[in-house]
């Protein structure tokens, strides 16, 4: 083999239970003693080939991350860790570098049905005091399913030694084919040519390149900003922003990937992207957008609007025409959305005679959909866009989807077919102008979430357990009416998976009224610290005349009908929601 190969004997930690999104905590818990050594082993045990399959690229493994502190210490961990488990390739985003979408890309591009090792915290803060994350993705590109990590937590328990070979540190900087023993290679890849290649292959970039080049470039009429929020998507930005579509390099803000997300939070919504919505305003952009941390969440908005994620799914499926991916192997499949998200898709699929799939909140229920051709676009409420391009939700490829909405939007012949105005000086059909064509054509859905966080968890639990008791067809509540909306059914959703018939149970208390707007009660499932509440609300307004309104004034008689019905300033003491987006 070459390398020696040294066994450590190491005692197990009791808390390596991976949440939604891997294994998430403080930098300083996986600098404890061998605590990411021990995970890292329990992962390679869990799915070496003799316990999954001995399939083409079983002894292959996708590795890197979002560029947070401590994530080049842990890759080092993992090719030694690796090349003692018989790991013969690595492949590595340059500088470890590997966005979340990127890595479910490669994975999927390689065909490594080993998967990968994705090292991330997504939006939480990073740096020595703040948090890391390792998660393992399959060999499906998508996060792996609880049944996998519930044995890697099950063998975290167990593991008495690990396994690493005594080799020198690898050289992350130099893409290339570096070999590190006589059987193990590791190579370097640029992970942002191979994703660009990606979205190349999806969206109609001639149409963007020329939209932007007459608009932007050429008059300055449509000014375009993203922010990287010095997470992983700076890079990606940049190339496609900059090298692709020909925009100037100020448009692209942000964009050098921070171990330390330079003391922000790099979380894509209106309090934390701060600094984009300022400029947004103060610089009359015309499209706005940024990424999370690791690339898998994003934001949309403009210099007049902002658009909801539940809103930017909806227009992005109506406008699938206009995306060439979506044309090729028999057009659009189905629709999805998580339960809270509004129900504004749910109008697309019906017009367009689509399935349209109402799944649990977490991006992995949308994977089986898709690998059984069943589901082509799909979005969260939280800030997640995606479709079956890759098994992630996907933040650059919302925001390039939009901007291929937008190009199509402004080409004279779509404009006419479509009936589109533009409602500026300029004569461009801007963000503001296709959300108004689109309540004309489907109604509006109001949403608005508030949150409360941090909340003890026994009153949390308490107030869930007053709405559990009035779930069901015998529930008081139905039939009664709040501020003229009355309750039609009230339940706890329930989900069962069409593929694999597996049943998800407990996933949020759905108060539905008669004119089909919905209240939703739910508890965070990735809360660090207590209990987080979410309240959800939506409102449907078929009247295009009505479409206009402020979410807070449009929705003010439901959002005081939850807080009565839920009596959640009685039991948590909170006159006023943590954060409202
Ligand atoms: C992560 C998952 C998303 C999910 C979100 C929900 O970001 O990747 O798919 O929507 O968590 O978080 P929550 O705190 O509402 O459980
Ligand atoms: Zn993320």
């Amino acid at each position: 083999m070459g390398a020696s190969i040294k066994t450590v004997n190491t005692t197990p930690y009791t808390d390596q239970k991976p949440g939604t999104s891997g294994l998430r905590k403080r930098v300083k818990v996986f600098k404890q003693p061998h605590y990411t050594e021990n995970f890292v082993q329990a992962i390679f045990d869990v799915t070496a080939p003799a316990n999954i399959s001995a399939a083409p690229g079983s002894t292959s493994l996708v590795v890197g991350g979002d560029g947070r502190y401590y994530m080049k210490d842990a890759i080092q961990i993992i090719i030694r860790i690796g090349v003692a488990n018989g790991i013969t390739r690595f492949i590595i985003g340059k500088d470890g570098i590997l966005s979340t979408p990127a890595g479910s890309n490669l994975i999927r591009r390689f065909n490594i049905s080993r998967g990968g090792i994705l090292l991330t915290a997504s939006h939480n803060p990073g740096g020595p005091d703040k948090d890391f994350g390792i998660k393992y993705n399959a060999g499906n590109g998508g996060p792996a399913p609880e049944s996998v990590t519930d044995k890697i937590y099950a063998r975290s328990k167990e593991l008495t030694e690990y396994k690493y070979a005594d080799i020198p540190e690898v050289d992350l900087s130099k893409v290339g084919t570096h070999k590190v023993t006589e059987d193990a290679v590791v190579e370097i890849v640029d992970s942002v040519e191979t994703y660009v290649e990606l979205l190349k292959s999806i969206f109609d970039f001639d149409l963007i390149r020329n939209f932007l080049k007459t608009n932007s470039v050429d008059t300055g009429k449509f000014k375009v900003l993203f922010d990287g929020l010095n997470g992983v998507t700076g890079p990606y930005g940049k190339r496609l922003f900059v090298d692709e579509f020909g925009l100037d390099s100020n448009s692209v803000d942000q964009a050098v990937p921070l171990p330390d997300f330079g003391g922000g939070h790099p979380d894509p919504n209106l309090t934390y992207a701060d600094k984009l919505v300022a400029r947004v305003n103060k610089e009359d952009i015309d499209f706005g957008a940024a990424s999370d941390g690791d690339g898998d969440r994003n934001m949309v908005l403009s210099k007049d609007w902002f658009v909801t994620p539940s809103d930017s799914v909806a227009v992005i499926a109506d406008y699938a025409d206009y995306i060439p991916y979506f044309k090729t192997g028999g057009g659009l499949k189905g629709l999805a959305r998580s339960m809270p998200t509004s129900t504004a898709i749910d109008r697309v699929a019906n017009a367009k005679g689509l399935e349209c799939f109402e799944v649990p909140t977490g991006w992995k229920f949308f994977g089986n959909l898709m690998d059984a051709g069943r589901l082509s676009i799909c979005g969260e409420e939280s800030f997640g866009t995606g479709s079956d391009h890759i098994r992630e939700k996907d933040g650059l490829w919302a925001v390039v989807a939009w901007l291929n909405v937008i190009a199509a939007a402004n080409d004279e012949k779509v404009k006419k077919e479509l009936n589109l105005k533009s409602s500026n000086a300029s004569g461009i059909v801007s963000v503001k102008d296709i959300m108004a064509r689109h309540f004309s054509l489907y109604g509006r859905n109001y949403f608005t979430r508030y949150d409360y966080e941090e909340v003890e968890s026994e009153p949390a639990n308490a107030m869930v357990k007053l709405l559990r008791d009035s779930i069901g067809p015998n529930s008081p509540l139905v039939g009664k009416s709040f501020n003229g909306f009355t309750i039609k059914s009230v339940d706890d959703f329930e989900y069962t998976d069409p593929i694999d018939g597996s049943v998800t149970k407990n996933q949020g208390i759905r108060i539905i009224f008669a004119d089909s707007s919905r209240i939703i009660f739910r508890l965070s499932g990735t809360g660090s610290q207590g209990a987080t509440i979410r309240i959800y609300i939506e409102k449907y307004e078929p009247d295009a005349e009505k479409s206009q309104l402020e979410t807070q004034d449009a929705l003010k008689d439901l959002v005081n009908a939850a807080l009565t019905i839920s009596k959640i300033t009685e039991f948590t003491g909170r006159s006023e929601p943590t954060v409202i987006t």
